[in-house]
């Protein structure tokens, strides 16, 4: 190779540094209900051309109901468990985008096998844009209660420090979803770069 070639810097973009950083590892979203974890996904892996999975859809297809039928007919625990199984052989799978359930990364196994076969990324949405969201739908079973913005409010509580243990923070908000697209890609470069640059990716309020 000549000298003059070989000091020519060759431009790759942003994408092709996450996709090579990346290897097989998935990109997993965690995070509420309601924070957009589906939406922004499919977006993320449409940039970097991955495949999307949400974990949601494929638990409903292995049960063959959806996840009120699950909770209805078997209880939280059964859905918790299935839920584990389901999202461990997801991570098998990568490189992709993976969208999981809200409660999915409470589960200290869970959280240890995304840690070791993806990149977490803590998709943060405060009550009110959680409530706007979830509000005309019944699916989410945990939110059939009479006081669902206190419910929101406790698992807020509750699952807050444990959200925080993800790699990376985004924050969720009514901004335009490319926006925080934009968002979880330059905090996946920096942080796959090793760059210092990540740990200020937590968005400031719109
Ligand atoms: C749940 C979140 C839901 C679904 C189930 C329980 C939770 O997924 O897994 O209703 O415990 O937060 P989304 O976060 O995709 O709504």
């Amino acid at each position: 190779m000549s000298e003059t070639t070989s000091q020519i810097a060759v431009p790759t973009s942003v994408e092709a540094d996450i996709l090579a950083a990346l290897g097989p590892r998935m990109i997993v979203l965690v995070g509420m209900m309601g924070a957009g974890k589906s939406t922004i996904g499919r977006r993320v892996a449409a940039r970097l051309h991955l495949p999307f999975t949400d974990a949601d859809s494929e638990i409903e297809t292995a049960a063959g109901m959806t996840i009120p039928e699950i909770f209805e007919a078997h209880g939280e625990q059964h859905f918790r468990d299935g839920e584990a199984r389901v999202i461990a052989r997801l991570l098998d799978g990568g490189p992709g985008v993976l969208a999981t359930g809200g409660g999915s990364f409470m589960r200290e196994e869970t959280r240890r096998r995304i840690g070791d076969k993806a990149v977490s990324i803590w998709l943060k949405a405060d009550t009110d844009v959680i409530m706007k969201r979830v509000k005309r739908r019944t699916d989410r079973p945990l939110l059939q209660t009479a006081d669902p913005i206190a419910t929101v409010n406790r698992l807020l509580a509750e699952r807050e420090p444990v959200y925080g243990k993800a790699d990376l923070t985004i924050a969720s908000r009514d901004v335009p979803h490319d926006r925080i697209v934009d968002e979880v890609i330059a905090a996946l470069h920096a942080w796959l770069s090793g760059s210092d640059a990540a740990t200020t990716s937590v968005s400031a309020a719109p």
